[in-house]
């Protein structure tokens, strides 16, 4: 049906024994199981990409266009800075889910702003992995939404 492309920001490659009072005990490997388990049942193709360098997610973004239907993304730290990232994801104009496995919002203050979730269809925050799982069923809402346009 579509193709989803992940990404995931910095620091999420220590996920499982990264601060595990907010961000649990399941690693990044398995986050990608359980993305790539739902796409699948959803009869989506998808890619994964982690990095902690800021360019290297621009370059990404920007060798997605015309590639993928949706981008699921969580910029971590990024989210709250950096408009290099945005700006990409404006750029390429392929529709984005932000993705978060803590509620930002329930956070320190720094952390309520997300720059980049104008430039996203929507923002999913707060259910640990779950959070990816529902931005991809949100993934294939707005890809069956484009097809039927
Ligand atoms: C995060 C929240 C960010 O504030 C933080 O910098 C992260 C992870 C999350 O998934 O909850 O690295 O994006």
């Amino acid at each position: 049906m579509g193709k989803i492309l992940v990404i995931h920001g910095p620091n999420l490659n220590l996920l499982g024994k990264r601060e595990e009072a907010v961000y649990g005990t399941v690693t990044l490997d398995e986050i990608n199981g359980m993305i790539k388990d739902e796409a699948g049942n959803c009869g989506l193709d998808v890619e994964f990409y982690q990095s902690n360098y800021e360019g290297d997610i621009v370059d990404r973004i920007q060798t997605a266009a015309g590639r993928v239907d949706c981008i699921i993304i969580n910029p971590a730290a990024f989210t709250h800075y950096s408009i290099a990232v945005r700006d990409a994801l404006a750029a390429v104009k392929i529709p984005a889910v932000e993705v978060h496995l803590s509620n930002i919002h329930a956070r320190e203050e720094f952390r309520h702003t997300s720059v980049t979730a104008p430039v996203a269809v929507g923002q999913i925050a707060g259910f640990g992995p779950q959070s990816y799982v529902l931005a991809v069923r949100a993934a294939v809402e707005i890809i069956k939404a484009a097809i039927s346009e």
